[in-house]
This record gives structure tokens, C-alpha cells and sequence, in this order.
């Protein structure tokens, strides 16, 4: 039996990955203007993706200018050691990556105690059911639309039946989950992920290219709030 859709606003999330590495503050403050409601934070550890980003010290000083959600996205080997200091650094969420295994269900349990908001995230080669033993426990489930590790790269269209599927899971099983998208999104692509039910939209260079951020941000909520109602619309005639 299928339950109720809980779908949850809308959320756009800029990635400051994309912002200039000499102009975090002055970038997270622009973001901080725009309209969107969580300020995406791409930490890479140079195991686990073949890049390096920024730490906890970075997240602090920003925290000091911002009111906005901060979404901790680690993409690292041994999150472990780093939960508490981006806790202490202001994370309001941190999501860790399906493919650390078996230490998925410990690293939950760590992130839920220190009382911040769990995500999941799971890679584009990365089958969507590693995630599924989890879904009750997490408050978002990351569906990687690029192999992370740098900005800037094209959406894969392939993700897009895994959204599907979380969609599904989360509706039959009455979940509250938000289901997230990070990698390309853009107006098209963003829109393509929120008609399988993606609420919350990470984008990076897109965003950040904007002369008007506020005027993008809007942009790329109008197209998928109008995506979101068309398949609302859709399952409605169908059904
Ligand atoms: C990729 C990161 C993304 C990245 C997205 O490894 O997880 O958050 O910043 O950037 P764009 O939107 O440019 O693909
Ligand atoms: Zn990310």
C-alpha cells in the first residue's frame, strides 16, 4: 500500500566550492542574500576524492557571518575524527558517503548524537539500495549527480531513476527523508531531478556565475517548483 507524499519545500542550497578560494567570507555573504536557505560546504580529503578543499577552521569563520543552514557534505576516507570539529566549527547537517560500508551505521549513530541533521550520500557507480538500510535513520539522502570532487562537471542522467526510487521508498514507507541532488544542476537539470522528487537542489558553478545570484536562485526554485507541480499534476490524472 502507498502512503502519503510528504514532499518538503523547496530548498537551494549554493555550493561554495564554487565561490573564490581568496573571497570565501565576502562569497558566503552573497549566498547569505540570495535567497537560498542552506550554504552547501564541500569538504574533500584527497583519499576519498582525488581533490582538497577546506576545513573545519574555514566553516568556523564563516559561521561568525552567516545565518544560513550549514550542509557539511564530507567527502573523506575517515569521517570519524572529523564529526565533533565541524559540530564545534557551526555544521547544522553533515553527510558522509554509502561507500565507507560498514562504518555507515556507527558514523550515523556519531552524527545523530551530536545532535546535527544526518545525511547519506550515494555516488553515481554506487547502487541506490546501499542506502536503503538506512533511510529511517537519516534526514537526507544525497544522490550524487556527479562523481564528486570538483565543480563544475556535467549532470548524469543515469542518476535520475535513483531519485525515482528513493521517491517510492520514502512515500511506501512513509519517510520524512529530504532527497538531495548535488553535481550540473542547473534551471534543465534541476527540474529533471525535482519531477522524481528531489526537494533540495545543491549548485555550485551554476549559481555562482549568476551576475544576480538572488535572480538565479529564483530562477532555478521557479523551474523546479513548476516541475515538481507537473508531476504532482501527472500522478494525479494517473492514479
Ligand atoms: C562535487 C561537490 C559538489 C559541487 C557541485 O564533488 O560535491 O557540491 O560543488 O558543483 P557544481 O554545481 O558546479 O557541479
Ligand atoms: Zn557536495
Amino acid at each position: 500500500m502507498s502512503g502519503k507524499d510528504t514532499r518538503h519545500p523547496l530548498i537551494i542550497a549554493p555550493s561554495l566550492l564554487a565561490a573564490h578560494f581568496g573571497h570565501f567570507h565576502r562569497d558566503s555573504e552573497r549566498v547569505g542574500r540570495s535567497g537560498a536557505e542552506w550554504l552547501h560546504l564541500d569538504i574533500m580529503d584527497g583519499h576519498f576524492v582525488p581533490n582538497l578543499s577546506f576545513g573545519p577552521d574555514v566553516v568556523k569563520a564563516l559561521r561568525k557571518h552567516s545565518s544560513l543552514l550549514f550542509d557539511v557534505h564530507l567527502m573523506c576516507s575517515k569521517p570519524d575524527t572529523l564529526l565533533k570539529l565541524f559540530k564545534e566549527a557551526g555544521a547544522d547537517a553533515i553527510t558522509i558517503h554509502a561507500e565507507l560500508g560498514r562504518r555507515v551505521e556507527d558514523l550515523i549513530w556519531q552524527i545523530r548524537s551530536l545532535n546535527r541533521k544526518v545525511g547519506l550520500a550515494v555516488n553515481p557507480p554506487t547502487s541506490i539500495k546501499d542506502a536503503e538500510p538506512y533511510l529511517d535513520k537519516i534526514d537526507l539522502l544525497l544522490v550524487m549527480t556527479v562523481n564528486p570532487g570538483f565543480g563544475g562537471q556535467s549532470f548524469i542522467e543515469e542518476t535520475l531513476p535513483k531519485i525515482q526510487q528513493a521517491q517510492k521508498w520514502r512515500k511506501d514507507r512513509k519517510l520524512n527523508f529530504r532527497i538531495q541532488v548535488d553535481g550540473g544542476i542547473n534551471d534543465k537539470t534541476g527540474a529533471m531531478c525535482a519531477r522524481e522528487g528531489a526537494d533540495t537542489f545543491v549548485s555550485g558553478s551554476h549559481l555562482f556565475k549568476q551576475r544576480n545570484m538572488r535572480y538565479g536562485v529564483k530562477r532555478l526554485r521557479r523551474a523546479c517548483h513548476e516541475a515538481t507541480e507537473f508531476s504532482e499534476r501527472m500522478k494525479t490524472i494517473q492514479s
